[in-house]
């Protein structure tokens, strides 16, 4: 509604966990680092945990978009809640092969029979799954005796987990072990301080298309910072909302009278 009148060639505020507005606050930035080196290093799983709403699935597509294609090939699962059966099923279609064998360990050795193809032909997989808190003690096993597939050099899958803070006590119970033993790479996104919060907010508005309008006062920003604890997914909707406020003021200016209107909006959608 208020895109046009701000001259934005997008809602700056999507709550879609798009790419091409990625901000790389240094929590994001040094996840990527660890996301890129763990795959460099080819030893074991790399999880990634964060915080409902800090960036996950968001930094993950960006991540996807980022590494090299002639060098990997990726297989992505977004909601794991399915059986260890259909899991080999999705390795193999988002590797543009189809499951045909009935039996699990049919589809484990058509599994090993395509990675070692690839791995043939010059490229490393990597299996990313989003949502991994979702995962149940049985997948978790089936994936632990994915990563056990290797040849003499090299193994033959990568695996990456991402998953809300939830998934690092699961992982710490006792009977993981032994795929907690082999996790290479644990990396965590933390909330966005308020300097970054204002980086953020001009971010996002510059990727819309805004020259410097609408602009936040640094009062709004702190309110913002205050009311969201730094989360992006939150900051989202209480500036979406105070953009709207402004706009109904015909102002170019977000002010804290904005931020407190947006509150209250939010505060009685979720209360009722
Ligand atoms: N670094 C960032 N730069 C730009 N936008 C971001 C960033 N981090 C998060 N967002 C935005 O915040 C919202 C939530 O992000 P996302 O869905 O990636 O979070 P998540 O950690 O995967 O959440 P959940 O735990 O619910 O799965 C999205 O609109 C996304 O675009
Ligand atoms: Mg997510």
């Amino acid at each position: 509604m208020y895109q046009s009148f701000y001259g934005l060639k997008e809602m700056p505020f999507n709550i879609t966990p798009d790419p091409n507005f990625l901000y790389l606050s240094p929590t994001h930035q040094e996840a990527l680092q660890h996301l890129k080196y763990g795959i460099a290093e080819k030893k074991g799983f790399i999880v990634l945990t964060g915080e409902v709403g800090c960036g996950k699935t968001t930094l993950c597509r960006h991540f996807i978009n980022e590494i090299d294609e002639e060098k990997y090939e990726s297989a992505l699962i977004l909601n794991p809640r399915i059986t260890e059966t259909q899991l080999l099923k999705t390795i193999l279609s988002e590797l543009g092969e189809e499951g045909s064998s009935r039996s699990r360990s049919g589809l484990v050795k058509q599994v090993n029979d395509v990675l070692l193809d690839r791995i043939q032909r010059g490229k490393d997989i990597l299996l990313i799954i989003d949502e991994a808190q979702n995962l149940t003690f049985d997948l978790l096993e089936q994936l632990r005796l994915l990563s056990n597939l290797e040849t003499d050099k090299q193994k033959l899958l990568q695996i990456i987990l991402m998953g809300q803070p939830e998934f690092k006590r699961i992982l710490g119970e006792k009977r993981l072990r032994q795929l907690r033993q082999r996790i290479l790479v644990h990396t965590e996104l933390v909330p966005l301080n308020r300097y970054q919060v204002e980086q953020y907010i001009h971010h996002r508005i510059a990727m819309a298309g805004g020259q410097g309008i609408p602009f936040f006062t640094s009062w709004a920003v702190r309110w913002i910072h205050w009311k969201s604890r730094g989360v992006p997914r939150i900051i989202n909707n209480i500036c979406d909302k105070s953009l709207l406020s402004a706009y109904i003021r015909s102002s170019e200016v977000v002010k804290v009278k904005d931020v407190r209107t947006a509150l209250k909006e939010i505060s009685s959608l979720e209360f009722g």
